[in-house]
């Protein structure tokens, strides 16, 4: 069974910008696949309705399975809890006077024991770097540290699919080799929107390309990256990191 199946999903926003066209696509359990694609691509749009947070109205045919099961009432709590959404702006992620309640706060809600909620807190804060961060508050913190924060609180809830809106955007880089390491690790499914395409060519052996909302290419990741003019025609580069040799490879 697919990880994730999404099948001739397209969207219009209720102002009527047309965002999403057509796009079908699966995930393989465990596959690690990176999205990529211009500003307005429709990435993120496309990533709000994995979870069932757009469409507004659902549709009657669900286009969307994730685990075989249907991204549309009355599975959508099960379906959270399958899927991890990483949001593009940690400030949406965030709304605790902690960053332990925050991190805490999917394992709270199933009504887990204390001290197991307290040692899924601690392992995911260890995992992202944050050791030491429960009694910080969330809105003092850097954006990098938000943005791990955001991914503690998706690891403590051990989903399946982990769904990524610009993970490395704001690390440091330290934080971004971090980061890449512990998605190496993860065995869950990973989808992973970016612009940072030495991340896709190291994280992800399979990548989609979106513009205009439609997906207009996917495949083996060293491949359609070193396609220079496909890359040129839909607003992104060539990865230096294809060009030169490099010795860590
Ligand atoms: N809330 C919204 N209302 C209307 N249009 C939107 C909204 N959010 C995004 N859009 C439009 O939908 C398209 C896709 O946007 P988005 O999914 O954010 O792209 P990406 O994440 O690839 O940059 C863009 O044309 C964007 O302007
Ligand atoms: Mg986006």
């Amino acid at each position: 069974m697919n990880a994730l199946e999404v099948r001739s999903l397209s969207y219009n926003y209720p102002d009527g910008t047309p965002a999403l066209r057509e796009i079908s696509f699966t995930l393989a359990p465990g596959e690690r696949v990176g999205l990529i694609g211009p500003n307005g691509a429709g990435k993120s749009t496309l990533f709000l309705h994995l979870n069932g947070i757009l469409p507004e109205r659902p549709a009657r045919q669900a286009a969307i399975h994730v685990c075989g099961v249907p991204v549309q009432e009355p599975h959508l709590s099960t379906v959270r809890a399958k899927v991890g959404l990483l949001f593009q702006e940690p400030d949406d992620q965030l709304f605790c006077p902690t960053v332990e309640e925050d991190v805490a706060f999917g394992p709270r809600q199933w009504g887990l024991p204390e001290s197991v909620v307290h040692a899924k807190v601690t392992e995911a804060l260890q995992r992202v770097g944050l050791r030491g961060y429960g009694h910080r508050q969330p809105h003092h913190l850097s954006h990098g540290e938000k943005r791990r924060v955001c991914l503690a609180a998706l690891l403590a809830c051990d989903p399946e699919v982990l769904v990524l809106d610009e993970p490395t955007s704001d690390l440091d880089p330290r934080g971004r080799r971090e980061l890449k390491a512990l998605l190496q690790s993860l065995p869950v499914t990973q989808l992973i929107a970016t612009h940072d395409l030495e991340l896709v060519v190291e994280v992800c052996p399979r990548v989609l390309l979106l513009d205009g909302g439609r997906l207009v290419a996917q495949g083996a990741t060293r491949e359609l990256l070193a396609d220079e003019d496909l890359m040129l025609k839909h607003g992104l580069e060539k990865p230096h990191i294809l060009s030169h040799f490099h010795p860590h490879w």
